[in-house]
């Protein structure tokens, strides 16, 4: 089985960031898992399909190419509400959550394994992961970051997009973004993101070393 990094937490906690940091020090292949639920969600409004539309959801779904998605179209606050509203629906996610895990089993061997981010990577779609964090941040500040990240101006609005879309992926029924047993928690709330980088590289690195990996790591 290939060595396997799991990052999860909520929306502009640090988890793209560090898991591209992660990818590139230790040759793990990336995916960010929330791509494909957005990428699900730009074809569900270009298709005009209703988001209780189980069944055309699950076709939506199978659509997805997770090795061609396009990120320019699908970083906006629009995608991002649709996709957390037909991330509830269990066959959709069935669907995805396959791909993912294909993903994760079809890397080249230039590889060591893979870093996966998203809410369930941890507790679902990789749940014997090697390593597995959770990034917690204040809402406020998350709203802010993601603000600056996609250049407006912070406002309450968009802290009110950050809490309505924490709660939905909280609290659905089916893999509800959770924080795994056996998963590090780091606050990323008033550290800068080049130290949660690095301690997210310590985890990481020893975990490696445990598994005799660590000799082709460059880290
Ligand atoms: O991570 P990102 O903000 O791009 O994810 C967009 C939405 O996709 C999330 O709010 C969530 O509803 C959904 N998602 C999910 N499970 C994942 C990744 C993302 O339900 N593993």
């Amino acid at each position: 089985m290939i060595f396997s990094v799991a990052i999860d937490g909520p929306a502009g906690a640090g988890k793209g960031t560090i898991a591209a940091f992660i990818s590139e020090r230790f040759q793990l292949k990336h995916l960010d898992t929330g791509l494909l639920y957005r990428e699900a969600a730009r074809l569900v409004i270009e298709n005009g399909v209703n988001v209780l539309d189980v069944v055309r959801l699950e076709e939506v779904a199978h659509k997805v190419d997770p090795h061609h998605i396009s990120q320019e179209l699908l970083r906006n606050e629009n995608i991002a509400s649709v996709a957390s509203q037909i991330a509830v629906v269990p066959s959709l996610r069935r669907v995805l959550t396959q791909m993912m895990r294909d993903f994760a089993n079809d890397i080249s061997p230039d590889y060591q394994g893979v870093v996966f981010d998203g809410r369930d990577v941890g507790t679902v779609i990789l749940p014997n992961a090697d390593v597995k964090i959770f990034l917690l941040a204040d809402p406020e500040v998350r709203a802010q970051r993601r603000a600056k990240e996609l250049n407006f101006t912070f406002t309450q609005t968009v802290l009110e997009e950050i809490k309505t879309r924490d709660a939905r992926d909280g609290n659905r029924q089916t893999a509800p973004m959770q924080i795994a047993e056996d998963a590090v928690i780091l606050d990323t709330t008033f550290l800068d993101i080049k130290s949660v980088c690095e301690k997210a590289a310590e985890i990481v690195k020893s975990a490696m070393q445990s598994k005799d990996l660590v000799l082709k790591a460059i880290g």
